[in-house]
């Protein structure tokens, strides 16, 4: 195991009703702004149990509506204009993953100077940031409890990620996630699904917690994901599966141990080009990947194929095409599409993202071998 530092500063408040206590976790006196997506927490309740434990606690907020899925910077210099104006020192995000990483743009640029693409484009927050929180209606991202953000450039069809801080505190009532349709299920539990998949997919031997825990999250959602599918307002599936999403991206299984994340950086493209959902784009290139870098990632694949899928027979060979294919069939039986010719993309596509990763000098995955030409011959094998 590698040496690491590991502090997540995230207070977790989960559980039925939950909402109620949102307003006494804000200090007093504090100039807060609300921030939203396009609507959907008007209508499941969630607006008005945010605004009347607010109220309850006495304090006042202004309103930002309209953080849209993948959030854009164009959006979010308008809220950041209007909290330059309001003086906002305290930012409360309601919504999905997409919600949560604008306002963490929000956060680095209340106080920033310049144009807010520029923090994006260097990766970090400078400076001073303003202290946010979170109510998650979707179960997905890891957002509500990491430091990141992934912001898109709708008039470059650009997508990057950079790091904020942490919010203060979460609150994730299961029971909001009952408004959700079926596909956002299914792209929260691709999403889920690969980001343990980005951090346990390396090699074995480094560390047999950080393993177990993998792969126990890994078994979690292969049980759970069938019986959402024929009962997605069970409350205790939906506490499993948003603690589960919570747990794969909050730093608890990246102690110690290497990390891909290839196949999200591959994602981000095919979200930036296509407008494809993020969970959408992990589904189609996960699989390739581990098509394409079967040699590298073997003997991994092996302990996942028997620990996870319980594929103990066969020659090493086939034992890595079944688990593979059982990892593809996991993504199908979400009701997921798991090649990019299913979703109407192709070689133009592909050619862009090699130029634009050649270009970029990007080297990818643990062993920094995902390159342009590299992300190429993955998307053929996803053809
Ligand atoms: O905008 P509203 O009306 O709220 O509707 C949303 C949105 O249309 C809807 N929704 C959310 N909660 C709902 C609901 N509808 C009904 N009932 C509810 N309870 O769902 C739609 C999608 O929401 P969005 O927030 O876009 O989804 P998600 O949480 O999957 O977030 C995706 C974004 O997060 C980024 C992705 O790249 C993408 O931009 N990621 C962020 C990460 C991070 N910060 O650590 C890591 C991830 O790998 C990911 O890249
Ligand atoms: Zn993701």
């Amino acid at each position: 195991m590698e040496n690491f530092i590991f502090q997540n500063p995230t207070k977790l408040i989960f559980g039925r009703g939950m909402i109620e206590k949102l307003g006494g976790q804000i200090p007093q006196g504090k100039r807060i702004m609300v921030t939203f997506g396009g609507g959907s927490v008007r209508r499941n309740g969630v607006y008005d149990q945010v605004v009347a434990s607010l109220r309850a606690a006495g304090h006042t907020f202004s309103e930002f509506w309209g953080i849209e899925a993948n959030p854009t910077v164009e959006t979010l210099r308008k809220a950041i204009t209007q909290g330059k104006a309001e003086g906002t020192d305290f930012l409360l995000a309601v919504g999905g993953g997409s919600v949560i990483d604008g306002t963490k743009l929000i956060s680095a640029g209340l106080r920033y100077e310049g144009d807010p693409w520029e923090i994006v484009l260097s990766g970090k927050a400078k400076g001073e940031t303003v202290p946010l929180a979170t109510v998650l209606t979707l179960p997905a991202t890891g957002s509500e409890m990491n430091s990141g953000a992934v912001i898109s450039r709708s008039e470059t069809h650009e997508k990057f990620a950079f790091y904020n801080r942490n919010p203060e505190f979460s609150i994730l009532d299961p029971e909001v996630t009952f408004s959700l349709p079926a596909n956002q299920i299914a792209n929260g539990l691709s999403d889920t699904f690969v980001h343990i998949m980005e951090q346990y997919m390396t090699r074995p031997g480094q560390s047999r917690v950080m393993d177990r825990w993998a792969e126990g999250l890994l078994l979690t959602l292969i049980d759970i994901a069938p019986k959402i599918k024929a009962d997605p307002k069970n409350y205790d599936l939906m506490a499993d599966f948003m603690l589960t999403a919570t747990m794969g991206l909050n730093g608890f299984i990246a102690m110690g141990v290497e990390q891909d994340w290839a196949t999200h950086q591959i994602g981000h493209e095919l979200t930036a080009l296509h407008g494809l959902a993020h969970g959408a784009t992990l589904a189609i290139v996960l699989p390739a990947l581990l098509r394409t870098l079967r040699e590298q990632k073997g003997d991994k694949l092996v302990q996942y194929g028997e620990r996870v899928w319980g594929v103990v027979s066969g020659s090493r060979e086939e034992r890595i095409d079944r688990t593979i294919e059982c990892t593809e069939q996991f993504f199908r039986s979400l009701g997921l599409a798991t090649r990019l010719s299913e979703a109407g993309i192709g070689k133009e596509t592909r050619d862009e993202i090699v130029r634009r990763f050649t270009e970029r000098g990007v080297h990818f995955g643990e062993r920094q071998n995902v390159d342009g030409e590299m992300a190429g011959r993955i998307l053929d094998n996803a053809m």
